[in-house]
């Protein structure tokens, strides 16, 4: 497997891994709007190849917490794995690479909003507990979907208040699990 950052040329492998994945097209055009969108910069997409076959896709765009606007945070959204490549560890090398590369640019807050039984394995624990407020409330049931990854000492405890992503990711569709 390799894994490689995208430029404007990937857009359809970026898209068939996004709707294999989520077999619907709500991601593949919330993806679409996000590398496009110019409040979502910094932007970190990644994708995964088998051989030459687009087989996992990851993004990271801007996210802002709004009581401290000098954090450099981001937003981990959407991940995708095609079903046939899916439980071989392509979700997760996708994750690392894009956690290195990100603290590699000075990010200093992940947040993501996904499965509960996934993303700690890779670090995240719940986000709302430690102060940071979604964008758009999440029901009860599922408040812990709602995640956060330090990428430095000393932030967690020091800041919190309420995140927004960039302007593609602030519409209450994308914030339904
Ligand atoms: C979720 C997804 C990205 C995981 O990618 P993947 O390549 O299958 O995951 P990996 O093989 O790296 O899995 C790593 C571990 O997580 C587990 N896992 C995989 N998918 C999981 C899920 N949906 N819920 C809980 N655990 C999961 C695996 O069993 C594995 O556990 P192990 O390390 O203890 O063996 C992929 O299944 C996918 O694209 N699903 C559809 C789209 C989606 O739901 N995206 C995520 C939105 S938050």
């Amino acid at each position: 497997m390799n894994i490689r950052e995208t430029t404007n040329l990937d857009i359809e492998d970026i898209l068939l891994v996004e709707r294999a994945a989520f077999k619907r097209e709500g991601e593949a055009m919330l993806t679409r709007n996000l590398l496009v969108d110019p409040t979502a910069k910094p932007i970190l997409s990644l994708l995964a190849y088998n051989e030459t076959q687009p087989i996992g896709h990851i993004l990271f765009t801007k996210a802002t917490i709004i009581t401290a606007p000098h954090i450099k945070a981001s937003m981990l959204a959407p991940l995708a794995v095609v079903p046939q490549y899916q439980k071989q560890g392509v979700g997760s090398a996708l994750i690392k690479k894009g956690l290195q590369l990100q603290s590699q640019s000075g990010i200093e807050l992940v947040f993501v909003l996904g499965h509960i039984e996934y993303y700690p394995k890779y670090g995240f624990t719940p986000a709302a507990k430690l102060g940071f407020e979604p964008t758009y409330p999440i029901p009860n049931e599922v408040a812990d979907a709602w995640m956060v990854q330090a990428l430095k000492p000393g932030i967690i405890g020091a800041v919190s208040g309420k995140v927004m992503g960039c302007d593609a990711m602030n519409r209450p569709e994308n914030w339904r699990e």
